[in-house]
């Protein structure tokens, strides 16, 4: 499986642009998506989901044109959408089944067993009786997950998967995408939370406000942020004046004033020292500073 994105624009109907000139090569694996509200995301799962046409640009899937081989690539597709719902008066393992007659799956057999392992791999066999709009809202949304997976895609899209879950949810959901993440299977996954990307992507895009502002491995993104990342020592006064000219990305409070950690080009009129960025850090460098100069 291979995608690639080649010179993608979308403008809504009303004049918004959501992506501008996007091109992407994503490989087999897990890929991470990253990017601020509003930086184009969901607009470009909808545009790969082929449920929405782009403005101009094109994509390719094992060099196929992706919108004139649609029913080649829907065949291969499992997505959650951000806002994801489902018909509430159905049980958890009657909606589950009614999706995998939808994706296709015709043997009753066969799609009864499945629909039994994927209810155990995503942890809601137990509640499985349970009518799906009485579930929890993470329940909800491993339901989402369960119906995007049920009929083992090749490209699974997962919009912002992990909203809603609890900090055990979200590990949970990491590992099963994890090892869902095997040989020829492409799995893009959308956040703005920055340890979903870093605990599973080897490959990741950092979007903001339409554009591609960084497309490699999270280390690599990190790397680039390097002496952009600084620990300032304030006093109280000084703290005011270093919060309006820079962009403060964490305080902690010492005897005599501030530790502030900050992130821009350089720093002046005030002791800094340059310090080793995580991928936070290098995420609000790149949202910060990489597009403003445009
Ligand atoms: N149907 C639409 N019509 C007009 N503009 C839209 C539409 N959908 C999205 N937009 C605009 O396109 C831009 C990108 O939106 P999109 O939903 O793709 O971003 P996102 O990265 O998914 O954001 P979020 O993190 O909030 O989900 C935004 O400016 C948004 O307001
Ligand atoms: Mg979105």
């Amino acid at each position: 499986m291979h995608i690639s994105i080649q010179g993608l624009n979308k403008i809504y109907p009303n004049g918004n642009q959501a992506l501008t000139n996007v091109n992407l090569d994503i490989q087999e694996g897990m890929f991470g998506l990253l990017g601020p509200n509003g930086a184009g995301k969901s607009s470009l799962m909808r545009i790969l989901v082929t449920l929405m046409k782009p403005s101009s640009g094109q994509i390719l899937v094992n060099d196929l044109d992706h919108f004139k081989n649609r029913d080649y690539v829907r065949s291969k597709l499992g997505y959650l959408p951000q806002d994801f719902s489902f018909f509430s008066n159905l049980k958890t393992y009657e909606f589950l089944d009614y999706a995998a007659r939808l994706a296709g799956m015709k043997s009753g057999r066969k799609r009864r067993a499945s629909v039994d392992r994927m209810l155990e791999d995503v942890g809601l066999f137990d509640v499985r009786n349970r009518k799906a709009g009485k579930l929890s809202g993470g329940m909800k949304r491993r339901l989402g997950i369960a119906q995007a997976l049920i009929n083992e895609p090749q490209i699974i899209i997962v919009d912002e998967p992990t909203t809603g879950l609890d900090p055990e949810e979200r590990i949970r959901f990491r590992n099963l995408l994890a090892r869902l993440s095997v040989k020829d299977v492409i799995i893009i996954l959308s956040t703005h939370i920055v340890a979903d990307i870093s605990s599973t992507c080897e490959h990741m895009a950092l979007l903001n406000r339409g554009q591609v502002a960084f497309t490699g491995s999270p280390e690599e993104l990190i790397n680039q942020a390097k002496g952009h990342v600084w620990s300032i020592d304030v006093s109280e006064k000084e703290y005011v004046e270093v919060n309006q000219k820079y962009q403060v990305i964490a305080t902690v409070m010492k005897e005599d004033g501030w530790k502030v950690t900050v992130v821009g080009d350089e720093v002046k009129g005030f002791a800094a020292e340059a310090i080793q960025p995580n991928l936070e850090h290098a995420y609000v460098y790149f949202v910060e500073h990489t597009l403003k100069a445009n």
